[in-house]
């Protein structure tokens, strides 16, 4: 006697190519910044390498902490974050404000914060190797340093300089780390291409300008400058920021 199969069996059997696909075209991972992922097709790759580049008090270190303290909390991705630019404690107080406990979380062993005084004395190649064993013994998947300008102050000349990025790049790409460099930028630098290898090596540049409206005021906007493999929003974006931190808001001059 023949017997009827269960629509749910028949689609077992035969998965649609919808389904089959789907694992690569969900490959893309939230960055958890408000606002950001639908800019960027959902988030980012695994492993990329992000250029945060921004003017003086442009939002630079609160826009990184997001990064990596969302990415902790709400995704499972611990992170190590190496602020070169702050202490440790004046770096825990002032995010403390935004709402993110650092130390609560280190606690927990989710993020890592390291400064300045930990590598100081150090070689550039030490420098690396202690990021990457505290990457290891958290398990991080997300990296920030806080600023790359800081932390490249080592490199001799501009030859060393080159050969330490594409290290970098390398060693973080291989390890599938998601990382976040800032770098400081003066206003009204319309040549930010080309002055440094860092733009060049990044798969992409996120840049936080700060602007003075019509009506006198100091205000923040967000652009996705380059992202490798994503086709990107190419608009100006405005940038809130709250006592919950950043948010990227759409475009409003008013
Ligand atoms: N609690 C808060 N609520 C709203 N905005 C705040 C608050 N605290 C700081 N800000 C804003 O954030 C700016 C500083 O942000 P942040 O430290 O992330 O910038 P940055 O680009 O890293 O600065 P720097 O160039 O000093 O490294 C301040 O200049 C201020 O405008
Ligand atoms: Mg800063």
């Amino acid at each position: 006697m023949e017997t009827k199969k269960e629509p749910q069996q028949q689609q077992q059997q035969f998965p649609s190519f919808a389904n089959v696909l789907k694992p690569s075209a969900g490959a893309r991972l939230p960055t958890a910044i408000p606002g950001l992922d639908p800019l960027i097709q959902g988030g980012l790759n695994r492993g990329d390498f992000i250029l945060l580049s921004g003017g003086i008090g442009a939002g630079k270190t609160t826009f990184s902490c997001q990064f990596a303290y969302n990415g902790a909390t709400l995704l499972g991705e611990p992170a190590v974050f190496a602020s070169f630019e702050e202490d440790s404690l004046s770096l825990k107080r002032n995010m403390l404000r935004f709402g993110m406990d650092l130390e609560a979380l280190e606690r927990d062993g989710k993020i890592k914060v390291m400064d300045l005084e930990i590598l100081e004395g150090q070689g550039m190649g030490s420098n690396m190797e202690v990021l990457l064993s505290a990457l290891d013994k958290i398990q991080g998947k997300r990296l920030v340093v806080d600023s790359l300008t800081a932390f490249l102050t080592g490199a001799k000349d501009k030859f060393d300089y080159r050969f330490l990025m594409h290290l970098i790049y390398k060693t973080l790409k291989r390890e599938g780390v998601t990382t976040m460099m800032t770098i400081s930028r003066m206003q009204n630098d319309t040549q930010i291409l080309g002055i440094g290898i860092e733009e060049f090596v990044a798969d992409g540049i996120f840049q936080l300008e700060s602007y003075v409206t019509d009506s006198m005021e100091l205000r923040t906007r967000f652009l996705v400058r380059k992202l490798r493999g994503c086709d990107h929003s190419r608009k100006y974006h405005s940038v809130a920021f709250s006592h919950e931190g950043i948010q990227i808001l759409p475009w409003s001059s008013s």
